[in-house]
């Protein structure tokens, strides 16, 4: 018997158990390829009044020659569904959370062949989102790096409308035309679950090197031992850098972050007044201030402080303030001017820095760092109520949905 005829024999045993219908038939839209049984609803927990999610069912889309049907994994709790959940600052009530998400592609239409890093897709792969440039199509992979994420959309955070699966903490997202998408399929589901926190770190890492004071070799505080602090000494580890001191107030993050690669740490509830604080860092670099700083708390004090640890012509990163803290108080001629001190501000990330990401977590785990640790908590999507209320009460580090 040859190929062709065992071709023809597959044909028609396929005929007969679909009853005349190609294998593709499960599929919400004709167009779509599309992998084992797909049911006739999806469920989306949408947060309909503040602190409330209802999880809700709807019907499964159709899938557009260019759209993407995903089978959710996970989705990490991040500060802004937390905010969201408390006050919805953004006015989206209701709207499907949930913008740390993957999972695997169950059917795409027949336009979808690449990810944006130009990396084939298929039915079965894992992926993650980024944003959405809909309103912009001038803009490509390459020349994002000059935009962060600022002005786009972001599956998670888009408003409710007809097709209702626009968030991540759901068990189906439609993923439309114009989206960006990774194929992630050799990463775990715990790796891929981190990284739209981690690129906040790797973009946060770039913008520092663009002061060109931060070596392999520097001395680096990193002030604020919450997720993004811990994920940031993590990131500077896989850059080599070995000489790092994380600051903060809870003595098991503390300990975290020598997991994550500190190589000592400062708890700043132990010293009266920033003189003695300061002594304390600068003797855990051996009687140096820092060459560079990362403030990573959303603490105006911590910001006023972070100056008097860095030494003179050294440099600061801070992006402890996603939103609005309040003001901080700095004296310019100690704290700037007369040290040379370079700063530089860094806010979410661009396309670019998730390419970096993904290598990032490879070489973490490479090196040892348990990155995975991070997620604390893993919540049914049925508990979503619960998980966020967990992520307010500041219990454990990354809180995450994951569905069965
Ligand atoms: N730049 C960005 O794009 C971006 C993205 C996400 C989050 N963030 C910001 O990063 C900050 C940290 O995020 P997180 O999720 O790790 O928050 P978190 O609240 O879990 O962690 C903050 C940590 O800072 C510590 N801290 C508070 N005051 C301090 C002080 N004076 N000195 C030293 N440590 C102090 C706390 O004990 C806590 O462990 C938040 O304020 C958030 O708004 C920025
Ligand atoms: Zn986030």
């Amino acid at each position: 018997m040859d190929s062709a005829n065992i071709e023809q024999i597959v044909k028609q045993v396929l005929k007969e158990m679909t009853g005349g219908q190609t294998p593709d038939a499960n599929a919400p839209a004709g167009s779509a390829q599309a992998k084992g049984a797909i049911p006739k609803t999806a469920h989306v927990a949408m947060l309909t009044s503040l602190e409330h999610f209802d999880v809700k069912e709807f019907p499964m889309p159709a899938v557009g020659d260019g759209d993407i049907l995903i089978k959710v994994e996970g989705c990490g709790v991040c500060g802004t569904d937390a905010h969201e959940f408390k006050r919805d600052p953004f006015g989206l009530i209701p709207v499907a959370l949930g913008h740390e998400g993957t999972g695997e592609i169950v059917a795409m239409g027949k336009n979808v062949k690449k990810d944006s890093a130009g990396k084939d897709l298929h039915v079965g792969d894992k992926v993650v989102t980024c944003m959405i440039f809909k309103d912009n199509p001038d803009i490509t992979m390459f020349d994002l790096n000059k935009q962060n994420v600022g002005g786009a959309d972001v599956y998670g955070l888009l408003p409710d409308d007809d097709v209702h699966l626009n968030g991540w903490f759901s068990d189906y997202i439609l993923v439309r035309e114009g989206s960006t998408v990774f194929n992630v399929s050799d990463l775990d589901l715990d790796s891929r679950i981190l990284i739209e926190p981690c690129a906040v770190l790797v973009h946060a890492v770039e913008r520092a090197k663009t002061t060109n004071i931060l070596r392999f070799n520097s001395r680096v505080v990193v002030q604020g031992c919450g997720p993004i602090g811990l994920i940031c000494i993590a990131v500077l580890r896989t850059m080599g850098i070995e000489n790092i001191v994380a600051v903060d107030g809870e003595a098991k993050r503390l300990e975290f972050a020598k997991l994550m690669g500190a190589s000592k740490t400062v708890n700043f509830k132990d010293y009266k007044g920033i003189e003695a604080l300061t002594g304390a860092v600068e003797s855990s670099f051996d009687g140096h201030l820092a060459d560079f700083a990362f403030q990573c708390t959303g603490s105006p004090v911590a910001h006023s402080n972070i100056y008097k640890f860095i030494r003179n012509g050294g440099g600061l990163c801070e992006l402890g303030f996603f939103i609005n803290g309040g003001d901080a108080t700095i004296n310019p001629h100690f704290d700037i001017c007369s040290k040379e001190i370079t700063t530089v501000g860094s806010w979410v990330y661009t396309l670019r820095d998730y390419a970096t990401t993904f290598d990032f977590l490879k070489r973490a785990k490479g090196i040892g760092l348990p990155i995975e640790k991070l997620i604390t908590h893993k919540f049914p999507l049925e508990q979503i109520n619960e998980a966020l209320k967990t992520n307010l009460k500041m219990e454990g580090l990354k809180i995450a949905i994951v569905n069965k």
